[in-house]
């Protein structure tokens, strides 16, 4: 049994759970996902949306879980299991617990798979192969050579899902925490000089008009949709990552602040990313709508053009590929801690043995035409969202009011009464709102 409850044992500083949150929240989602919805509904306005998604749901939801995590010192299902004896409340809450590590689980299978493409891009970008390149044999590669080529994915998925299993077994301290210490640097360094190059090199200021100019026209009712569903899996909440880390938090630090600054730091980098890829891309005259092959197939071609491609290549790939370890090690912490928690195997057996269920799944991506794209649907529009209403509800409406405000003592009243008001009405109506037309919309 080994559960944080002594303190000794959780992180000594609140910039390493700033950098383990940070480390969550910024993965595929911010650096694939963000570039290529944005410019499918239009870039600025959905941009604007999703930053209200955030504000509205994806921060007070993010608050409630760390309250959560750091009220019990110990894994979401126990977490949520003290926190609704304490107050007084069916214990049958503590499913959002397991439901969450469930979804983890689910979300780490597929997420690996593409974990094992950023490896492979990284190698490849290593021997050179963005250099002077031309699109025919980009294309070719994707699309023959890995999404045609089970073998060559399985392989390098299977790297990936070690390389998490392999942090996480040593620990929150020992391995999270010492991993995101060199990870989030690194990341901010990689970040930056992209960045440079392309306000000197690339066609960043139409990137930057595309990003920020709101055209409130090009918006759909399914951006609506997307927006609200993407600021949840960008943020990381509705699973229990963030109340599983919310367990090692030291007790003086300020959830609130060091909550705005999670969600800050996942707003900039997905801006950033945003940046650097549609300067890439403009520079280049492609397509800012061309889908989940921009990071694959539009940014390569990008790079096979510019001196220098290789290097930047291996730059743009290591970024992504700590982006996704880091996020993938979230994904694995509330099943494992729990196991760990309640049976006599270890955490390192624990984490080996979790590590093998996501891999199974991630072998029926691979092999198994449909499951990556339904276990996507079934986590992100379904999963998620109810796990963020329900962490939404009960915090707002079911744990005694005395708890959240001990563990955001350093509020003011205002700052305590926003949070709780969004939290209580704002939170849950719009979350139910989007969730239930989104499944009309798919269903009827
Ligand atoms: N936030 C990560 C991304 O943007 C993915 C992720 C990691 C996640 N842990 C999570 C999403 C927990 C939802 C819940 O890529």
């Amino acid at each position: 049994m080994t559960s944080p409850s002594n303190k000794a044992i959780g992180w000594s500083s609140r910039w390493t759970f700033i950098m383990a949150a940070t480390g969550s929240a910024v993965g595929l989602g911010n650096i694939w996902k963000f570039p290529y919805v944005a410019g499918e509904n239009g870039g600025g306005a959905f941009v604007l949306l999703y930053i209200f998604c955030i504000a509205i749901i994806g921060l007070p939801v993010l608050i409630s879980e760390i309250i959560i995590g750091r009220n019990a010192k110990s894994n979401p299902t126990d977490a949520m299991l003290k926190a609704a004896r304490q107050s007084d409340v069916s214990r049958g809450w503590a499913g959002i617990g397991i439901m969450g590590a469930v979804t983890g689980i689910l979300i780490l299978s597929f997420y690996s798979v593409v974990g094992g493409w950023i490896l492979d891009y990284l190698a490849i970008s290593a021997q050179g192969f963005f250099s002077n390149n031309d699109s025919i044999s980009i294309i070719a590669h994707f699309e023959q050579g890995l999404l045609s080529n089970p073998n060559t994915q399985f392989l390098w998925f299977s790297v990936f899902i070690l390389m998490s299993v392999g942090v996480v077994a040593a620990g929150v301290v020992n391995g999270v925490g010492v991993a995101v210490r060199i990870m989030m640097p690194t990341l901010a360094v990689l970040l930056v000089v992209l960045l440079i190059y392309c306000v000197q090199e690339g066609a960043f200021n139409q990137a930057f008009a595309f990003v920020f100019n709101a055209d409130f026209s090009k918006l759909t009712s399914n951006s609506v949709l997307e927006a609200l569903g993407h600021a949840m899996f960008s943020v990381s909440v509705g699973m229990g990552a963030i109340m599983a880390y919310g367990a090692y938090m030291p007790d003086n630090a300020s959830i609130g602040k060091t909550a705005v600054t999670v969600a800050l730091f996942d707003t900039i980098v997905s801006l950033a990313c945003a940046l650097i890829v549609f300067s890439l891309v403009f520079d280049n005259g492609i397509e800012p709508s061309a889908g989940p092959q921009l990071m694959f197939i539009s940014i390569p071609i990008a790079f096979s053009q510019m001196t220098g491609g290789t290097i930047f290549a291996v730059i743009f790939f290591a970024l992504v590929l700590i982006a996704a370890w880091s996020s993938a090690i979230s994904l694995l912490e509330s099943s494992v801690a729990w196991i760990d928690a309640h049976t006599r195997f270890g955490r390192v057996a624990a984490t080996f043995a979790i590590g093998a269920i996501s891999w199974t799944g991630g072998i029926a991506c691979i092999y198994v035409g449909g499951i990556f794209d339904g276990l996507d649907f079934l986590t992100s529009n379904i999963l998620l969202p109810i796990g963020a209403l329900l962490i939404a509800i009960f915090t707002g409406w079911k744990l005694k009011r005395k708890i959240a405000k001990t563990q955001l003592a350093d509020l003011s009243f205002g700052q305590f009464n926003t949070w709780y008001g969004i939290l209580r009405v704002f939170t849950p109506l719009c979350i139910f709102a989007v969730f239930i037309y989104g499944l009309w919309d798919i269903f009827f």
